[in-house]
């Protein structure tokens, strides 16, 4: 079996083909990445001299460059996660965020359709659907109503997908995930940026009331979740993947202090008290949870990790791996990339 993973550098991406390549052992692995600032090739490491995995520096924005890697590698699968992630560089600058994941994605689409029985797995977001209340779940059935142009471009995606399936047969499955923590997530995101802040005695910025909820899973559950869809779901399905981990954002904050202050023996309430309320960020949505009944039921899945355990072995990755903070934190870092895997 031959599968081409796009965004294989980035966070889930990179923990997806460190899981996939040893378990895989039948399969051969082409990871298409064009090593924007949120990705790590070091990150790869482990498997960067397996005869079974590539690398090819590639801009899915690049229509031609897109086919011709999928034409010369032929895939039996795709597994796409190469994306503009983060909310709050969508509202700075949001036209990268419709080239990378909507013209990107269409380009994948455009690529893949040349061999009918080509599976094409679409990893996507539970923001498609917008905010919740106080009550309620998302399921697969919920209208999408997305709030930021991040999210606003994921449903753009998770609309050509499905129409590329009715339309043209293609063979698709999507899955829309809720919030991932882990290792190698680039230290924007709420989880990995609190603790390196509070390792640093830096200000932890919480965005309004901090009671906003996210519903947290651990990004090797979100890993075999999508393994699990490819296997055993049906073609032209969606599935939600969540952890039924909901918490605030205030909550997720002070676990982490309550964790770094443990692992480096210093005071929690001295990191309690870096918590700093900030302005809030403009069409932040309240509330997501998933309903995941429909792969556990379908796909036989269910998350390994619990919001303690996961959110204490991110605690240890980040304190162990200052060098790779330190490498996707730096400017020299970014020029070492060009030096070794050329421009973009
Ligand atoms: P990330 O930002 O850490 O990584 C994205 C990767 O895509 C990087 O390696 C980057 O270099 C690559 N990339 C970006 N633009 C590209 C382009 N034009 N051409 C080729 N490669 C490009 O993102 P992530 O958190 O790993 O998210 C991966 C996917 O999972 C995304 O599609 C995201 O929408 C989805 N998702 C993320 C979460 C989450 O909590 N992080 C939750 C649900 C779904
Ligand atoms: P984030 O990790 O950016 O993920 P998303 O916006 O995709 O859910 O943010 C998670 C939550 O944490 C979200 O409600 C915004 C909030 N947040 C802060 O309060 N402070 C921060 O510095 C960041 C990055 C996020």
């Amino acid at each position: 079996m031959k599968v081409l993973v796009t965004g294989g550098a980035g966070f889930i991406g990179a923990n997806f083909l460190l899981h996939s390549v040893p378990a895989r052992r039948n399969a051969q692995f082409l990871n298409l990445d064009a090593l924007t600032y949120a990705a790590n090739p070091k990150s790869l490491a482990a498997i960067e001299d397996d005869a079974r995995y590539r690398f090819e520096r590639v801009d899915i924005t690049d229509g031609e460059a897109v086919r011709q890697s999928v034409d010369a590698f032929d895939p039996d699968l795709i597994v796409h996660f190469a994306a503009e992630s983060h909310v709050d560089r969508s509202i700075l600058g949001p036209k990268q965020f419709v080239r990378t994941n909507i013209e990107g994605t269409f380009n994948l689409l455009e690529a893949c359709r040349a061999r009918p029985d080509r599976l094409f797995h679409h990893v996507s977001t539970d923001e498609v659907y917008g905010s919740l209340g106080d009550e309620g779940f998302f399921t697969e059935d919920t209208a999408y109503d997305p709030s930021s142009p991040y999210s606003a471009s994921k449903a753009a995606s998770d609309h050509l997908v499905r129409a590329y399936h009715r339309t043209y047969g293609m063979p698709v499955k999507i899955t829309n995930c809720s919030n991932n923590y882990g290792p190698l997530q680039f230290p924007e995101k709420l989880v990995p940026l609190m603790i390196l802040n509070a390792v640093e005695g830096k200000a932890l910025p919480i965005y309004g009331t901090g009671l906003n909820v996210r519903d947290w899973l651990y990004v090797e559950d979100h890993c075999r979740a999508i393994w699990a869809v490819i296997d055993k779901g049906e073609v032209g399905e969606t599935y939600n993947v969540g952890g039924h981990n909901e918490n605030t954002n205030i909550d997720v904050v002070d676990t982490l202090c309550a964790l770094v202050a443990e692992a480096l023996g210093k005071e929690k309430d001295a990191l309690l008290d870096l918590k700093t309320f900030v302005q809030d960020r403009p069409g932040h949505d309240h509330r997501y949870a998933i309903d995941a009944s429909k792969i556990e039921r379908e796909c036989h899945w269910k998350p390994a990790e619990s919001f303690e355990t996961g959110m204490k072995k991110t605690v240890a990755w980040y304190l162990e791996h200052r060098e790779w903070v330190h490498d996707v934190r730096s400017g020299d870092y970014k020029r070492w990339i060009e030096a070794n895997y050329g421009a973009r």
